[in-house]
């Protein structure tokens, strides 16, 4: 089989790597560290590789030969879909192997809002547990209260198990049309009930966002959609940061109706250090880790070295992304 040109843009594990090796030339180029190098790699490259860079029609300008980009993501908002259509580049993700440890992390969120957790903890370790905390310190439950999920895919169904099956919560979901439990989520029969986005914010105690960013789901969750949720209800953001209006999002919280939010994704990633969301006294930030285990990254990275490896040997890969549909 020929040997051809793979770019890789994030650094995989080294047996990942070594697998695209054994077969084909590799360049590792990080373009947020050595712009020329990627650069310089792309006029070569048929198979393009990783993650967190925008892969817009510039860059698509300067690779001439390429074939396929996979993605070590599920989301698909780095790319111009468009563009690789036109052009009859193949796109691959890695749909399915992230799904429970994104809910893990969108759970640790619902936990922390609601229990204090961190805030609790940095008493502890900064020396001011000296008495039984009282009320002003107490948390809310989380068993037993009602959730309102924005978007119901495969994480929002993951999410929607542990709520229901594991935490006695009632799950409410929006979508555009009700998703068939007995087919796709047989353990969620009697338990998810879709409703009107209106119901839905209205009946919420905690509300969650894991939507996929696009024209569509831009600033989606916005100043009305706040105003909508019922007083003291708490929002968690595990899906992508843009789809929240986060001046609006802030608004909410200082005004109270809001009572926290806990938050894996921003608009801007590293949330810049002038963000008031990084030290707002209701909001748990995270650093984007929704996938971010030892077994998930693995997982995600075999799965894109799957695909990869897969159109360049002109195979079907097995996590393609419909770019027709996009
Ligand atoms: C994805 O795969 O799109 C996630 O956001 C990465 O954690």
């Amino acid at each position: 089989m020929t040997r051809k040109n793979i770019l890789v843009f994030r650094e995989l594990p080294p047996d990942q790597l070594a697998r695209l090796q054994a077969e084909h030339t590799v360049v590792q180029a990080d373009p947020k560290k050595d712009r020329a190098a990627f650069d310089a790699a792309l006029a070569q490259a048929q198979g393009l590789i990783g993650s967190s860079f925008p892969i817009d029609a510039a860059v698509l300008d300067r690779a001439p030969k390429l074939e396929v980009v996979s993605s070590v993501s599920v989301g698909v908002d780095n790319y111009a879909l468009d563009e690789l259509h036109r052009r009859g580049i193949v796109l691959c993700h890695t749909p399915g192997v992230l799904d429970e440890t994104v809910a893990d992390t969108v759970f640790a969120l619902l936990m922390a809002t609601s229990r204090r957790v961190v805030e609790l903890s940095n008493l502890v370790r900064e020396g001011r547990w000296q008495k039984n905390i009282g009320e002003d310190l107490f948390g809310f439950d989380v068993h037993g209260k009602t959730l309102g999920l924005l978007g119901f895919g495969r994480i929002g169904q993951a999410i929607a198990r542990r709520a229901a099956l594991g935490f006695g919560m009632p799950v409410l979901y929006h979508t555009r049309r009700p998703v068939d439990l007995a087919v796709q989520a047989p353990a969620l029969q009697g338990h998810a009930h879709h409703r009107p986005l209106d119901q839905l914010l209205a009946q919420s105690d905690f509300v969650v966002a894991m939507l996929p960013l696009s024209d569509s789901t831009r600033g989606m969750v916005d100043a009305g959609l706040f105003a909508q949720m019922k007083p003291g209800a708490v929002f968690i953001n595990g899906g992508r940061g843009a789809t929240v209006d986060e001046p609006a999002l802030l608004a909410a919280l200082d005004s109270g109706h809001l009572r926290a939010a806990g938050l894996d994704v921003f608009a801007r990633e590293p949330l810049p250090a002038e963000s008031p969301l990084r030290t707002h006294a209701r909001v748990t930030p995270l650093p984007h880790i929704g996938s971010a285990t030892h077994e998930t990254r693995h997982a995600m990275a075999r799965l894109a070295v799957d695909n990869l490896l897969a159109v360049l040997a002109g195979r079907q890969p097995a996590a393609p992304y419909d770019l027709g549909a996009a």
